[in-house]
């Protein structure tokens, strides 16, 4: 299977972001100013927020200098704000290696913090405030404390319009050299509801089966997705058929959008129904809670899943 392409069709640059004008141009009058604020990212999900962030940290340090003057933090990952403050403070400390005079740290899913963690986080953002700047990307605008909020510039990420949407479905239709219909497009753009991650997904599961895309590939990949699926994807694998396997686990994430751990818990629960050698089950349920811990920590989803496959695949 060829790389997903909401990684592949991440916006790089400015230009490449659909929609969000009014934003891209204040942000970009910020930059040119040397003088970026802190900035909340409210608002949709799959309508450019993380994207926007990386987009600002490659304008400002280039691809080269991004690793050591950017820092990204998933907040909504278990881990306590202690270990946030921690690596923020870390990273902090470090000197910029560019000759931009701060750092930027993104907190992606601010809003999964508690309160008290964002207590924690608006004295750690005045403790560092002259050396880095952050960028909180969150859904839920009103989750986030009055004291943050007001330190930030904020900007609101709506739902994508259908003008934007369509911009992007002809990009990748010319790129990736498909054929889709009119009423397929239509709909496209109707089921994702201005999400661009989820149109993006949509249109590649609908064109891994066919390079014409039509409403009958749209309605069959609709179809396809069905948890029940994890069955046959773990069938495959017994069956040492991996690549089959492994297509069935990367449409469940990208079409249906199951995070690694929903797909991990659904095989867990099929692993515990098999009819199996005992033995056999109790070293996939092994592997199974290692690859959980791994999830859990951070680990590449894809590479775990296909990991767990191959491992059940060679069991047999
Ligand atoms: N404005 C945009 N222009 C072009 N592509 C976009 C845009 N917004 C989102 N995308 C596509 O959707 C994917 C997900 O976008 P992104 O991660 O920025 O969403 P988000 O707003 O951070 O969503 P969430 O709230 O779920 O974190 C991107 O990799 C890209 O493929
Ligand atoms: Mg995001």
């Amino acid at each position: 299977m060829e790389q997903i392409w909401v990684d592949k069709y991440r916006p790089k640059k400015f230009s490449d972001i659909v929609g969000q004008e009014y934003f891209v141009k204040r942000i970009k009058s910020f930059l040119e100013s040397k003088n970026l604020p802190h900035l909340l990212f409210a608002g949709s999900p799959g309508t450019g927020k993380t994207t926007t962030a990386l987009v600002i940290a490659r304008e400002l340090y280039g691809e080269n200098s991004l690793k050591g003057n950017f820092f990204e933090l998933n907040a909504s990952d278990d881990r306590g704000i202690d270990v946030i403050r921690n690596q923020i403070k870390e990273f902090a400390k470090l000197k910029s290696l560019a000759d931009v005079p701060y750092k930027i740290i993104c907190l992606d899913e601010a809003d999964s913090l508690t309160k008290e963690a964002q207590q924690a986080l608006r004295r750690t953002m005045e403790r560092f405030s002259s050396s880095c700047r952050f960028i909180l990307a969150c859904n839920e605008m009103s989750k986030i404390i009055d004291p943050i909020q007001s330190r930030c510039v904020i900007f609101k990420f709506k739902p994508l319009k259908e003008q934007s949407l369509r911009l992007l479905i002809d990009k990748i239709e010319k790129e990736e050299k498909l054929k889709i219909k009119e009423d397929a497009k239509e709909f496209l753009i109707k089921s994702s509801q201005g999400d661009l991650r989820r149109l993006v997904n949509t249109l590649q599961a609908a064109s891994s089966i066919k390079k014409e895309v039509d409403m009958e590939i749209i309605n069959e990949i609709m179809d396809y997705v069905d948890p029940t699926e994890v069955g046959d994807m773990i069938k495959y694998a017994q069956a040492g058929e991996f690549f089959k396997a492994r297509d069935v686990m990367i449409k469940l994430r990208v079409v249906k959008g199951l995070t690694g751990l929903e797909i991990l818990k659904e095989i867990y629960k099929r692993v515990l129904e098999m009819d199996i050698d005992p033995k056999t089950k109790v070293k996939f349920v092994d592997r199974i809670a290692t690859v959980e811990f791994r999830l859990v920590e951070g680990s590449d989803e894809e590479l775990q899943l296909e990991a767990l496959l191959a491992m059940m695949a060679l069991l047999n």
